[in-house]
């Protein structure tokens, strides 16, 4: 359960106004816990545990937020880049007082399903190397994929001297000069997916994370929307 927290900032981040609206309306007296009038920005709360109410408002609380974005190429999957903009600069300002971060990391150039919340468990569950959470890639690659690319990647490629990779999935959709597959991986080594098709000798010219888990990306978000998760879609992350 959560611990006790300063209700200025519960209250902010749940939605009620910058830290500075917020203490205005503690001063003003219309912010009670548990029916006693709070008048102490810095007053601390458990809010699992107590009814906080702003006028005849209750707060429902809540401490975790979940999205799923469409990535857009061209930002990093970090909370913090010196040089590059973060995808945590797309979220509109009501999300980023939950501090979100990424679960897993997409290259910058590539697109596609991106999780971000502030649940360290649920990020723990996903990418701890023993659960092995399938992730889908749509994947536009340079040359001829063929069916000896299949068994290869079934069989697993080394990317790198001593590394060989787990067991997987490759379909192929069409292929031509370029040629267009899914490709599902169980693992997340750097540039997995780029240099898995490397050891094949072909080049990733596309990538697209469609699927993580059984969860899909949603198709009516463009590049660079995002939503907040159901919890059907939040239990789906964690099988
Ligand atoms: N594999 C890659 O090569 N890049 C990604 O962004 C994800 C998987």
């Amino acid at each position: 359960m959560s611990k006790k927290e300063r209700i200025d900032k519960i209250l902010s981040n749940m939605g009620y106004g910058s830290r500075k609206d917020v203490k205005k309306k503690i001063k003003n007296g219309i912010v009670t816990v548990d029916g006693k009038i709070i008048k102490n920005n810095s007053f601390k709360v458990n809010p699992y545990d107590s009814k906080i109410k702003i006028g005849r408002n209750v707060v429902k609380y809540r401490e975790y937020v979940y999205i799923m974005l469409n990535k857009p190429d061209g930002f990093v999957s970090s909370t913090y880049d010196p040089i590059n903009t973060t995808v945590i600069e797309l979220l509109d300002e009501k999300y980023k007082i939950f501090d979100p971060f990424p679960i897993g990391r997409l290259d910058k150039d590539t697109e596609g399903l991106l999780i971000l919340s502030n649940d360290g468990k649920l990020a723990h569950n996903i990418l701890s190397p023993n659960k092995h959470v399938d992730k889908t890639y749509y994947v536009e690659v340079k040359g001829k994929v063929t069916k000896e690319d299949i068994l290869k990647f079934k069989e697993g490629v080394y990317i790198e001297e001593d590394y060989k990779t787990k067991p997987a999935d490759l379909e192929i959709l069409t292929t031509d000069d370029i040629s267009k597959v899914n490709l599902t991986i169980r693992e997340g080594k750097f540039h997995q997916v780029k240099r898995m098709f490397k050891a094949v000798d072909k080049e990733v010219i596309y990538l697209k994370r469609v699927k993580m888990g059984k969860l899909c990306l949603d198709e009516d978000l463009n590049l660079g929307e995002y939503r907040e998760l159901n919890k059907k879609e939040i239990e789906l992350l964690s099988k």
